[in-house]
């Protein structure tokens, strides 16, 4: 492996039109940090940036629909999410803004840089532009019917009931999102990156560098991109908001917020050497610079061709020697989305549980969807914090704290080094440098906690509070060995668990600015005889009351109130981004599905939600619950014929068994419509 004189780390820079949410966390943001802490730890020279994306065309239609300004939307969100990074420990050494002037300047010194040297292709073409809003309208802006399916409602880019991709100007009867009106078309010009004239070069730098070394989704998904073709991109952008074209005659022209963004990595780390005297240069220029992008898998392309290709078409810069980027992590059985409420925000997460930073850190970095997408529950964030964090590490930390306390005053007994141990230790540390260096963090994770797993063996051997009675100096080793162990973890569980770390070390009344990554492994940080400080508890159980209080909190955005405009428009998006995988034929034979009637209709006591029916199924009948109390009255469903899924195990609900399901349809407000025969049928009847 190539011997790096310094390190240049990324970490996508957030979009500043919401609050982020643990998603994107555990996507990127916490495995940049575990690994730039990681380095820190090293000693190794390295510079980790990030930042706000101000720009876009979704922070302009966004602050047009709710009728306020880019700049307000930006400014909100810019410091929440900068709060929020700080206070889960995210250690970035600048956290910067696309909207500063260093910004715009450094921008536009990479589009001059191209356009003097002819690079750009220069295309004018039509498009739809909304004359009342006054801006030329993404795909996604304008619905309209679709040619294939008569489906009124869809997208410029694809309709989402037959799922044929769409131009705009295939749509029949075309129409703005924002105002509602007929778009018309316009001639624009724009400037193109010609990613195909690149792709020589671009094979040459994936296939016979990085094959090997990059992550198989990563290259998999950039060398298939490659393989299909590379078209020229526009890179500029008709609007106001943005970083405005630096030529003549180009007014009403911005950059193209991924053109600019990228960037946004340079600006900052220019921003960082003003302020601490440093040469920005040497980060971005040098051949012994590593620079490494963290990103989730939705940013694989822009950061594994096209701003490589911009690095490759300036010249004098660096291009990425790996891109680590994760799949995504749901939420309790869904895709994650702030707007649909289906979310664990990151500042949210902060006020509920302030000081749990590690917490989250370590479940996070355990399910991390490294290489496939992943779930996060909060009943397996309680687990593995009580069986792992509490009964493992936190329980170490105490139990050797107190009997130290207790048999030697609190001061570090004397003892000989044991070579057992500290060979124990080392080859841990290079199992867990060993899995960083590879970008496996679960795995890094997992050793470092076994080493914690060894003290507690250690104690559960040789029971000190037992062993005392009979023999002070065999316990005074004992202890002496889990010392160490616990100062070696104050070293090695730093990168995922700073704020543990650093609680170790303080029990522990040792600086932890005198030890590196370098010194784990040995067997005497703490010396015989020092003063060792008070013992606190590193973490506290977590109680059952308090995770279902965040469970009910996610399931109340399910039973969502009436909806406002606005809203159905994301709840319709949601719905279809809700779409479930593809399934067997055999899966969909396994219900079985038939009409009935429903008999009787009652309120179940002290429930809101539910009625207990009974329904005729030709066959039998069934008591059924269902939790539809606030949408019908009883006295409306007696007789009506419905679906039901009639094989669906019982189950009690509220004390009565319920057996088989009536199927409903639920529009974009919440509405729930009955799914019947068309014509009365016999109960019985087998739908399929
Ligand atoms: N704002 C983008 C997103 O959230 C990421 C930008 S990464 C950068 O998906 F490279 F452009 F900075
Ligand atoms: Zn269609």
């Amino acid at each position: 492996m190539k011997n790096w004189k310094r390190y240049t780390i990324t970490a996508a820079l957030p979009y500043a039109n919401g609050p982020k949410h643990i998603g994107h966390l555990a996507g990127a943001y916490l495995p940049a940090d575990i690994y730039v802490r990681y380095l820190r730890a090293q000693k190794r020279d390295v510079v980790f940036v990030c930042g706000s994306d101000e720009h876009g065309t979704a922070i302009t239609i966004q602050a047009i629909q709710e009728n306020t300004t880019p700049r307000a939307i930006i400014d909100k969100y810019h410091g929440l999410i900068k709060d929020s990074f700080d206070k889960l420990g995210i250690a970035f050494d600048i956290y910067h803004r696309t909207s500063e002037p260093l910004h715009h300047e450094t921008a536009q010194e990479f589009f001059l840089d191209f356009y003097n040297k002819g690079l750009f292709k220069e295309v004018t073409s039509e498009q739809y532009f909304d004359e009342e809003k006054k801006v030329f309208l993404a795909d996604r802006y304008i619905v309209g019917t679709c040619p294939n399916c008569a489906y009124e409602n869809a997208f410029g880019d694809q309709c989402e009931k037959c799922g044929k991709a769409l131009s705009p100007s295939e749509l029949i009867n075309p129409r703005s999102t924002l105002s509602g009106n007929k778009p018309v078309l316009r001639e624009t010009k724009h400037w193109y990156l010609p990613l195909n004239e690149y792709e020589p070069w671009l094979k040459q730098w994936l296939i016979r560098d990085h094959a090997k070394d990059w992550k198989q989704n990563v290259y998999g998904q950039s060398k298939s991109w490659i393989d299909a073709g590379l078209q020229p991109r526009a890179m500029t952008r008709d609007g106001e908001w943005g970083v405005k074209v630096p030529l003549p005659n180009a007014e009403g022209k911005v950059l193209y917020v991924w053109f600019d963004a990228p960037i946004g990595y340079i600006s900052a780390t220019k921003q960082w050497a003003k302020e601490n005297n440093k040469s920005w240069e040497l980060y971005w220029k040098d051949s012994d610079t590593r620079l490494i992008h963290f990103v989730g898998k939705d940013n694989i392309v822009f950061h594994c061709i096209i701003f490589p290709v911009m690095l490759h078409m300036h010249g004098d810069y660096i291009v990425p020697d790996n891109v680590p980027a994760n799949e995504f992590l749901n939420l309790e059985g869904d895709k994650m989305s702030t707007s649909r409420k289906w979310s664990v925000e990151m500042h949210e997460y902060i006020e509920d549980f302030p000081d749990k930073a590690d917490e989250l850190r370590y479940v996070l970095c355990s399910i991390a969807p490294e290489t496939k997408d992943s779930e996060f529950t909060w009943k397996d964030y309680q687990t593995r914090v009580n069986s792992e964090l509490v009964a493992i590490l936190g329980n170490l930390v105490n139990r050797v704290m107190v009997l130290t306390d207790k048999f030697f005053d609190n001061k570090v007994p004397q003892a000989g080094e044991c070579s057992e141990l500290k060979t124990f230790i080392t080859t841990q540390r290079e199992k867990i440098s060993d899995s960083l260096e590879h970008f496996h963090f679960r795995e890094a994770l997992s050793e470092m906690l076994n080493v914690a797993r060894h003290g507690n063996q250690l104690l559960s051997e040789k029971e000190p509070w037992k062993l005392i009675k009979t023999d002070k100096e065999a316990t005074a080793i004992v202890l002496y060995d889990c010392l160490q162990i616990i100062a070696n973890l104050g070293i090695l569980c730093e990168p995922f668990l700073p704020f543990t770390s650093k609680k170790i070390f303080t029990m522990l009344n040792l600086d932890e600015r005198n030890f590196a990554w370098a010194d784990a492994g040995r067997q005497d940080l703490l010396k015989v005889n020092h003063q060792l400080g008070k013992a606190s508890l590193l973490y506290q159980k977590l109680e059952d009351e308090v995770i279902e209080a965040q469970i009910a909190k996610l399931k109340k955005t399910i039973d969502h109130g009436p909806m406002t405009a606005e809203k159905t428009n994301t709840a319709v998006q949601s719905k279809i981004e809700n779409r479930k995988s593809e399934i067997e034929f055999d899966d969909f034979t396994k219900l079985d599905l038939r009409v009935g009637t429903i008999l009787t209709a009652e309120k179940v006591e002290k429930a809101d939600k539910l009625l207990k029916l009974s329904v005729d199924l030709g066959f039998e009948t069934r008591t059924i619950v269902s939790g539809i109390a606030e949408h019908f009255k009883p006295e409306d469903l007696i007789g009506l014929q419905v679906s039901v899924v009639s094989n669906l195990a019982p189950r009690k609900i509220r004390g009565i068994e319920s057996k088989g399901m009536i199927l409903l349809a639920e529009d974009a407000e919440g509405k729930l419509h009955f799914v019947s025969p068309k014509e009365l049928t016999t109960n019985g009847s087998v739908i399929r």
